[in-house]
Protein backbone atom coordinates (compact mmCIF):
# COMPACT_ATOMS: atom_id res chain seq x y z
CA UNK A 1 0.00 0.00 0.00
CA UNK A 2 1.26 3.55 -0.69
CA UNK A 3 0.97 5.93 1.85
CA UNK A 4 -1.50 8.88 1.66
CA UNK A 5 1.14 11.74 3.04
CA UNK A 6 -1.38 13.96 1.31
CA UNK A 7 -3.79 13.30 4.09
CA UNK A 8 -5.81 16.34 5.57
CA UNK A 9 -4.64 17.88 8.62
CA UNK A 10 -8.11 18.83 11.02
CA UNK A 11 -7.52 20.61 14.14
CA UNK A 12 -10.17 20.17 17.36
CA UNK A 13 -11.84 23.38 15.09
CA UNK A 14 -11.38 23.05 12.02
CA UNK A 15 -9.15 21.90 9.08
CA UNK A 16 -5.75 23.41 8.20
CA UNK A 17 -3.96 22.06 5.44
CA UNK A 18 -2.72 18.83 4.19
CA UNK A 19 0.20 16.86 5.36
CA UNK A 20 2.93 17.50 2.31
CA UNK A 21 6.14 15.66 4.23
CA UNK A 22 7.33 14.06 6.71
CA UNK A 23 10.74 14.23 8.88
CA UNK A 24 12.42 11.71 9.68
CA UNK A 25 15.17 11.25 12.89
CA UNK A 26 17.67 9.18 10.75
CA UNK A 27 18.75 7.53 13.82
CA UNK A 28 15.84 6.59 15.77
CA UNK A 29 14.12 5.73 12.32
CA UNK A 30 11.02 7.67 13.53
CA UNK A 31 9.34 9.98 12.14
CA UNK A 32 9.97 13.63 14.59
CA UNK A 33 7.58 15.82 12.80
CA UNK A 34 5.11 16.36 9.93
CA UNK A 35 4.48 19.34 7.77
CA UNK A 36 0.99 20.70 7.21
CA UNK A 37 1.02 22.77 3.92
CA UNK A 38 -1.54 25.61 4.74
CA UNK A 39 -4.55 25.96 3.06
CA UNK A 40 -5.01 29.67 4.14
CA UNK A 41 -3.06 33.20 4.35
CA UNK A 42 0.02 32.66 3.24
CA UNK A 43 0.03 28.86 2.42
CA UNK A 44 3.20 28.23 4.24
CA UNK A 45 4.29 25.11 5.70
CA UNK A 46 4.18 24.34 9.14
CA UNK A 47 6.86 21.91 11.06
CA UNK A 48 4.44 20.12 13.52
CA UNK A 49 5.63 17.65 16.45
CA UNK A 50 4.05 14.10 15.83
CA UNK A 51 3.21 14.35 19.76
CA UNK A 52 0.88 16.93 18.11
CA UNK A 53 -0.90 14.05 16.34
CA UNK A 54 -4.27 12.74 18.47
CA UNK A 55 -5.86 10.73 16.10
CA UNK A 56 -5.57 9.19 12.03
CA UNK A 57 -9.16 8.33 11.56
CA UNK A 58 -8.14 6.78 8.02
CA UNK A 59 -5.43 7.39 5.27
CA UNK A 60 -7.15 10.53 4.50
CA UNK A 61 -7.15 12.54 7.54
CA UNK A 62 -5.13 13.42 10.68
CA UNK A 63 -6.54 14.66 13.39
CA UNK A 64 -4.25 17.34 15.59
CA UNK A 65 -4.48 17.92 19.44
CA UNK A 66 -4.43 22.02 18.94
CA UNK A 67 -6.92 24.52 17.56
CA UNK A 68 -6.58 26.34 14.58
CA UNK A 69 -5.29 29.24 16.34
CA UNK A 70 -2.54 27.19 18.18
CA UNK A 71 -1.47 25.53 14.69
CA UNK A 72 -0.58 28.92 13.41
CA UNK A 73 2.06 29.27 16.76
CA UNK A 74 4.10 26.51 15.05
CA UNK A 75 7.41 27.52 13.27
CA UNK A 76 7.45 27.82 9.49
CA UNK A 77 9.60 25.05 7.62
CA UNK A 78 12.84 25.87 7.43
CA UNK A 79 13.37 24.16 4.38
CA UNK A 80 17.64 25.11 3.69
CA UNK A 81 18.04 22.73 7.26
CA UNK A 82 16.89 19.57 5.74
CA UNK A 83 17.85 17.55 3.03
CA UNK A 84 15.66 14.78 1.24
CA UNK A 85 16.53 11.22 1.49
CA UNK A 86 17.58 11.36 -2.18
CA UNK A 87 20.46 13.57 -1.67
CA UNK A 88 21.97 10.86 0.32
CA UNK A 89 22.60 8.23 -2.33
CA UNK A 90 21.59 5.07 -0.15
CA UNK A 91 21.70 1.66 -2.29
CA UNK A 92 18.46 0.16 -2.11
CA UNK A 93 17.00 2.70 -0.23
CA UNK A 94 13.73 3.42 -2.09
CA UNK A 95 13.52 -0.62 -3.24
CA UNK A 96 11.57 -0.83 0.51
CA UNK A 97 10.89 3.15 1.47
CA UNK A 98 7.95 4.68 -1.15
CA UNK A 99 6.47 8.03 -0.10
CA UNK A 100 4.14 9.64 -2.51
CA UNK A 101 3.35 12.47 -3.35
CA UNK A 102 5.59 13.96 -0.51
CA UNK A 103 9.00 14.24 0.75
CA UNK A 104 10.65 12.57 3.09
CA UNK A 105 12.91 14.99 5.02
CA UNK A 106 16.22 14.41 7.05
CA UNK A 107 17.19 17.29 9.66
CA UNK A 108 20.44 19.31 8.74
CA UNK A 109 22.59 19.52 11.78
CA UNK A 110 23.19 22.96 12.59
CA UNK A 111 26.70 21.65 14.33
CA UNK A 112 27.25 20.44 10.70
CA UNK A 113 26.56 23.57 8.41
CA UNK A 114 30.64 24.15 8.25
CA UNK A 115 30.76 21.38 7.07
CA UNK A 116 30.78 20.57 2.76
CA UNK A 117 27.38 18.75 1.96
CA UNK A 118 29.53 16.44 0.48
CA UNK A 119 31.17 15.23 3.25
CA UNK A 120 27.74 15.30 5.38
CA UNK A 121 26.28 13.17 3.15
CA UNK A 122 29.40 10.45 3.12
CA UNK A 123 28.69 10.69 7.14
CA UNK A 124 25.08 10.69 7.35
CA UNK A 125 24.85 7.80 4.59
CA UNK A 126 26.66 5.89 7.12
CA UNK A 127 24.71 6.63 10.26
CA UNK A 128 21.06 6.41 8.26
CA UNK A 129 22.16 2.85 6.68
CA UNK A 130 19.78 1.16 8.86
CA UNK A 131 17.03 3.17 7.35
CA UNK A 132 17.46 0.38 4.52
CA UNK A 133 14.61 -1.91 6.33
CA UNK A 134 12.23 0.92 6.60
CA UNK A 135 9.14 -0.08 6.32
CA UNK A 136 6.13 2.11 4.11
CA UNK A 137 5.55 5.37 5.97
CA UNK A 138 2.10 5.80 6.94
CA UNK A 139 1.96 2.58 8.47
CA UNK A 140 5.26 3.95 10.65
CA UNK A 141 3.02 7.26 10.73
CA UNK A 142 0.13 5.29 11.95
CA UNK A 143 1.72 3.35 15.18
CA UNK A 144 3.32 5.81 15.93
CA UNK A 145 0.14 7.52 16.86
CA UNK A 146 -1.50 5.28 18.14
CA UNK A 147 -0.92 3.76 21.69
CA UNK A 148 1.20 0.48 21.34
CA UNK A 149 0.94 -0.70 24.81
CA UNK A 150 -1.16 -1.29 27.58
CA UNK A 151 -0.25 1.48 30.17
CA UNK A 152 1.71 1.07 33.05
CA UNK A 153 3.45 -2.12 31.85
CA UNK A 154 5.85 -3.52 33.79
CA UNK A 155 7.14 -6.40 32.34
CA UNK A 156 11.05 -6.42 32.71
CA UNK A 157 12.68 -6.79 29.16
CA UNK A 158 15.95 -8.92 28.65
CA UNK A 159 18.64 -6.04 26.65
CA UNK A 160 21.78 -7.96 26.81
CA UNK A 161 25.26 -8.41 28.96
CA UNK A 162 27.29 -5.37 30.86
CA UNK A 163 30.14 -7.44 29.80
CA UNK A 164 30.15 -5.43 26.47
CA UNK A 165 31.11 -2.60 27.80
CA UNK A 166 34.78 -1.71 28.58
CA UNK A 167 35.15 1.60 29.16
CA UNK A 168 33.48 3.62 32.33
CA UNK A 169 31.23 6.90 31.82
CA UNK A 170 30.79 5.73 27.79
CA UNK A 171 27.28 5.29 26.72
CA UNK A 172 26.70 2.02 25.26
CA UNK A 173 23.48 1.25 23.14
CA UNK A 174 21.61 -2.21 23.76
CA UNK A 175 18.32 -3.00 21.44
CA UNK A 176 15.67 -5.08 22.49
CA UNK A 177 12.19 -5.81 20.48
CA UNK A 178 8.87 -5.70 22.25
CA UNK A 179 5.57 -6.23 21.04
CA UNK A 180 2.83 -3.95 20.81
CA UNK A 181 -0.85 -4.32 19.53
CA UNK A 182 -3.42 -2.31 17.65
CA UNK A 183 -7.31 -3.14 17.57
CA UNK A 184 -8.36 -5.67 15.43
CA UNK A 185 -4.62 -6.44 14.42
CA UNK A 186 -1.82 -9.24 15.37
CA UNK A 187 0.90 -8.23 17.35
CA UNK A 188 3.48 -6.93 16.09
CA UNK A 189 7.43 -6.38 17.01
CA UNK A 190 8.99 -3.41 17.48
CA UNK A 191 12.92 -2.63 17.85
CA UNK A 192 13.40 0.04 20.72
CA UNK A 193 17.23 0.64 22.50
CA UNK A 194 18.50 1.88 25.77
CA UNK A 195 21.93 3.60 26.88
CA UNK A 196 23.90 2.10 29.44
CA UNK A 197 26.52 3.68 31.41
CA UNK A 198 28.93 1.94 33.73
CA UNK A 199 28.96 5.29 35.80
CA UNK A 200 32.16 6.40 38.23
CA UNK A 201 30.74 6.97 41.97
CA UNK A 202 30.97 11.23 40.85
CA UNK A 203 28.48 10.39 37.75
CA UNK A 204 26.20 8.14 39.98
CA UNK A 205 25.82 11.13 42.71
CA UNK A 206 25.02 13.41 39.52
CA UNK A 207 22.66 11.55 38.46
CA UNK A 208 20.88 9.80 41.52
CA UNK A 209 21.96 12.63 44.20
CA UNK A 210 23.07 10.02 46.57
CA UNK A 211 19.18 8.66 46.85
CA UNK A 212 17.43 5.44 45.52
CA UNK A 213 15.08 6.45 42.65
CA UNK A 214 12.05 5.04 43.11
CA UNK A 215 9.38 3.95 40.20
CA UNK A 216 5.36 3.82 40.39
CA UNK A 217 2.78 2.42 38.90
CA UNK A 218 -0.58 4.08 38.26
CA UNK A 219 -1.84 3.33 41.71
CA UNK A 220 1.24 5.02 42.65
CA UNK A 221 3.02 1.76 44.40
CA UNK A 222 6.35 1.25 43.97
CA UNK A 223 7.14 -1.28 41.48
CA UNK A 224 11.39 -0.93 41.80
CA UNK A 225 13.90 0.92 43.11
CA UNK A 226 17.48 1.74 41.47
CA UNK A 227 20.18 1.45 44.22
CA UNK A 228 21.93 4.77 43.92
CA UNK A 229 25.38 2.75 44.00
CA UNK A 230 24.77 0.59 41.44
CA UNK A 231 27.36 0.90 39.11
CA UNK A 232 25.43 0.69 35.66
CA UNK A 233 22.59 2.88 35.07
CA UNK A 234 20.31 2.38 31.67
CA UNK A 235 19.00 5.92 29.94
CA UNK A 236 15.47 5.31 27.83
CA UNK A 237 16.76 5.87 23.92
CA UNK A 238 14.14 8.20 23.51
CA UNK A 239 15.37 12.10 24.11
CA UNK A 240 13.29 14.17 26.46
CA UNK A 241 12.77 16.89 23.98
CA UNK A 242 10.43 15.55 21.29
CA UNK A 243 11.31 11.61 21.64
CA UNK A 244 13.95 11.56 18.76
CA UNK A 245 16.61 8.97 19.33
CA UNK A 246 20.11 9.87 20.20
CA UNK A 247 23.76 8.73 20.39
CA UNK A 248 26.74 8.74 21.88
CA UNK A 249 28.97 10.98 20.18
CA UNK A 250 32.42 12.57 20.27
CA UNK A 251 32.65 16.24 19.05
CA UNK A 252 35.26 18.99 18.73
CA UNK A 253 33.96 20.32 22.30
CA UNK A 254 33.25 17.03 23.50
CA UNK A 255 36.03 14.94 22.74
CA UNK A 256 35.15 12.27 25.71
CA UNK A 257 31.78 11.92 24.43
CA UNK A 258 28.25 13.29 25.32
CA UNK A 259 24.82 11.78 24.27
CA UNK A 260 23.81 13.65 20.83
CA UNK A 261 20.67 14.39 19.35
CA UNK A 262 20.22 15.25 15.98
CA UNK A 263 16.82 16.44 15.76
CA UNK A 264 17.40 20.12 17.69
CA UNK A 265 20.52 19.50 18.87
CA UNK A 266 19.99 18.98 22.16
CA UNK A 267 23.49 17.58 24.33
CA UNK A 268 23.44 15.27 27.22
CA UNK A 269 26.47 14.27 29.72
CA UNK A 270 27.40 10.84 30.75
CA UNK A 271 25.30 11.53 33.71
CA UNK A 272 22.59 12.33 31.30
CA UNK A 273 22.61 16.01 32.57
CA UNK A 274 21.51 18.94 29.69
CA UNK A 275 24.36 20.70 28.59
CA UNK A 276 22.91 22.65 25.69
CA UNK A 277 20.15 22.42 23.17
CA UNK A 278 15.93 22.19 24.19
CA UNK A 279 15.66 19.38 26.26
CA UNK A 280 13.72 20.57 28.83
CA UNK A 281 15.10 17.67 31.55
CA UNK A 282 17.93 15.03 31.92
CA UNK A 283 17.69 11.66 29.79
CA UNK A 284 14.96 9.70 32.24
CA UNK A 285 16.90 6.66 34.20
CA UNK A 286 14.43 3.74 33.45
CA UNK A 287 14.41 0.82 36.15
CA UNK A 288 17.60 -1.54 36.04
CA UNK A 289 18.80 -4.72 37.31
CA UNK A 290 21.73 -6.28 36.60
CA UNK A 291 22.11 -10.16 37.73
CA UNK A 292 25.59 -11.79 38.34
CA UNK A 293 25.87 -12.92 35.07
CA UNK A 294 26.01 -9.22 33.66
CA UNK A 295 22.41 -9.74 32.14
CA UNK A 296 20.50 -6.45 31.85
CA UNK A 297 16.83 -6.32 32.15
CA UNK A 298 14.72 -3.16 32.36
CA UNK A 299 11.26 -1.73 32.63
CA UNK A 300 10.91 -0.32 29.09
CA UNK A 301 8.90 2.99 30.78
CA UNK A 302 8.42 6.32 28.53
CA UNK A 303 7.64 9.90 29.81
CA UNK A 304 5.82 12.70 28.06
CA UNK A 305 8.14 14.06 25.79
CA UNK A 306 8.83 18.10 26.24
CA UNK A 307 7.86 19.11 29.39
CA UNK A 308 10.39 19.51 32.32
CA UNK A 309 8.56 16.87 34.71
CA UNK A 310 8.59 13.06 34.34
CA UNK A 311 5.13 12.31 33.25
CA UNK A 312 4.65 8.45 32.81
CA UNK A 313 2.97 7.04 29.82
CA UNK A 314 3.47 3.38 29.58
S1 LIG B 1 14.02 15.65 19.94
FE1 LIG B 1 14.61 17.71 19.96
S2 LIG B 1 16.61 17.63 20.71
FE2 LIG B 1 16.01 15.60 20.74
Amino acid sequence: MQPKLAAKARCSDGEVGKISKVILDPLSREISHVVVSEYSGQRMERQVPISQIQEVPNEEEVVLRCSVAEFGQFPVLDRDGYVTIHDLEIAHLEDNLHVEPGEILVPYPRLEQGVPRRSFFANMTHAIGALIALPFVYPVLKFVMKPMYRPFDNEWFSVGNVNKIKKENIGYQFKFRRGFKEVFMPEQQIEKNIWVVKATPEVRKAVYEGKDKKFHDEKGDIVWVNKANAPYIGFSGKCPHLGCGYKWRRTKNYPDGVFLCPCHLSIYDEAGKVVDGPAPRALDVLPMKVNAAGEVKIIDIEYKAGVEKQIRLL
